[in-house]
């Protein structure tokens, strides 16, 4: 089995980076809240064909979770992580300390408009905040190349974007198709949490989510439909089944020249989000 360098300082990392960087070597991160499953390793293999080294950084990060949220119980398994990256082209992972990436004092935040607005924002107001000083310091401590994230967070995705546009940061960043089961549902390392009844129900919310998307009727009506399809399916809550304009994910108008459908709903206590060009 091969022995997977893991970096848990900035300043080890920093260094490991600027030797590839000194011998021309380009780099590229993941980052990840590890709970590694099949889509990360997808990103991983993406991201390895256009780079010459790996960096998967690992850090289930506090500020993107409200106080309500599954942050205590959120799954940390980094032995299993670190078996599953094998056989993938990983040259290290970056799995830091809530120390390291929130020392005392920390005083900054980071408020995202935008494409920030509306869909998670109306249901995690707290949420993209934490994702983006988070990336913005995984990106900015790394200094990658490249770093790519995947489509199922297409908001999140967004965000970054802007985000690395916005602060200048000089990073190139993919974006990466979803991975998806059998039947459908988008792999998340959430999922583990399903009990056999909730899988069987979550299994159904690709397909509302390809109706929503090639309904034709008009959004109001499309987005109505889906909402009661999934209620009807034996979802508890529905955060949202949004039809948006794919560019900035603002309400569909007469600029819009592609559209995204985006459904968050809730089995449980656990939240389901999926999304598809419409
Ligand atoms: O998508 C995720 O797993 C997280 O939001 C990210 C981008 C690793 C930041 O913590």
């Amino acid at each position: 089995m091969r022995q997977i360098n893991v970096v848990r300082s900035i300043q080890d990392m920093r260094h490991q980076v600027a030797l590839w960087k000194a011998n021309g070597l380009r780099v590229g991160l993941v980052p990840t809240m590890g709970a590694l499953h099949d889509g990360h390793l997808s990103l991983i293999d993406q991201i390895s064909a256009t780079v010459d080294r790996v960096i998967v950084s690992i850090f289930v990060n506090p500020t993107q979770f409200a106080a309500h949220e599954d942050l205590d119980t959120y799954p940390r398994q980094e032995a299993a992580d670190l078996d599953r990256l094998q056989g993938h082209a990983v040259d290290c992972v970056f799995a830091p300390t809530v120390e390291q990436m929130y020392p005392q004092g920390f005083s900054t935040q980071m408020d995202m408009q935008g494409p920030a607005q509306g869909l998670e924002t109306d249901n995690r107001p707290h949420f993209f905040g934490g994702v983006a000083i988070i990336v913005a310091k995984l990106l900015l401590q790394s200094q990658t190349d490249v770093a790519i994230f995947g489509e199922k967070d297409f908001q999140q995705l967004l965000v970054i974007r802007a985000m690395v546009r916005d602060l200048d940061i000089p990073v190139e960043i993919i974006g990466a198709p979803i991975i998806r089961e059998s039947d459908g549902l988008a792999m998340s390392s959430r999922n583990a949490y399903l009990n056999a009844e909730q899988r069987q129900i979550a299994g159904q919310l690709n397909g509302i989510l390809a109706r929503l998307a090639t309904s034709g009727l008009p959004v109001e009506q499309a987005e109505a439909q889906a909402r009661d399809a999934l209620l009807a399916a034996g979802f508890g809550t529905v955060d949202y089944a949004a039809l948006r304009d794919a560019h900035d994910l603002q309400a569909i108008g007469a600029q819009t020249t592609s559209r995204r459908a985006l459904i968050a709903a809730r089995l449980g206590d656990i939240r389901l989000i999926d999304n598809m060009s419409a």
